[in-house]
């Protein structure tokens, strides 16, 4: 672990990111990297440059991605890895973390969740704001579970999905990859082709 923490974007997400590093209180210093040359700052923390110059600090920061582009994120975080600089994982303190629980690097899990028994987080995945991720999930990589998201016990989230705010996934519910899941979307039974997925009961609209 390095004394310095780089956050890839500057946006909002890359702002309650940026919250959740300094209440980690692991790192002396704390900068964004954004391609926006506009934003010199975000929340009093300074845009040093932009997110091609990353690698110039590898051997000085840890690094994290804050974009919400599941896709964007994981081109980016794949790059930096394939370069070898150090990409952390950033766990607000108030989350509950259950036992034999697996979180990949460069995820972020942030206030109010609750991760239960076993599960396993892949790397790169957002679970955000009070989302409940209940016993012996497989949440695979690049992910985004929304705030307020309710999964029930081995439940399984294919790749690159994005799973809507306050939506419920029931209880042995397998969702493949390339799918989103329209916010307060219920799913009761398997999705097994990608699309875009909504309401209650849930229908494929896209
Ligand atoms: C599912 C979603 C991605 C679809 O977006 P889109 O492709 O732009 O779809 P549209 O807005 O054009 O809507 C298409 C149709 O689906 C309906 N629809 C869209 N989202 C819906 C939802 N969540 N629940 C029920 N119906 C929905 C629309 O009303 C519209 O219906 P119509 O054709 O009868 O008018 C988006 O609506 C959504 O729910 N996003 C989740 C947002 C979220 O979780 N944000 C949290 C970020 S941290």
């Amino acid at each position: 672990m390095k004394d310095k923490l780089i956050i890839i974007g500057a946006s909002g997400h890359g702002k309650v990111v940026a919250d959740i590093a300094i209440k980690m209180n692991k790192w002396q210093s704390i900068a964004f990297l954004d391609d926006d040359e506009s934003i010199k700052a975000s929340m009093g923390l300074e845009v040093i440059c932009k997110t091609a110059d990353a690698f110039t600090y590898k051997d000085e920061a840890d690094f994290f991605v804050a974009i919400g582009s599941n896709a964007t994120r994981e081109k980016i975080q794949e790059n930096l890895i394939v370069e070898g600089l150090n990409v952390v994982s950033l766990i607000h303190p108030s989350s509950v973390i259950g036992t034999d629980v697996e979180i990949g690097i460069g995820s972020v899990v942030m206030a109010g969740v609750v991760i239960n028994s076993s599960t396993r987080i892949g790397k790169g995945c957002i679970i955000n704001t009070s989302s409940s991720i209940d016993h012996d999930n497989v949440i695979e990589e690049y992910v985004h579970i929304s705030p307020g998201v309710s999964l029930a016990g081995t439940v399984k989230i294919g790749r690159l999905n994005w799973i809507g705010i306050g939506s419920v996934i029931s209880n042995n519910v397998n969702i493949c990859s390339g799918c989103k899941v329209g916010a307060g979307t219920v799913v009761v039974k398997d999705i097994t082709e990608p699309g875009t997925y909504v309401g209650v009961p849930v229908r494929k609209i896209d």
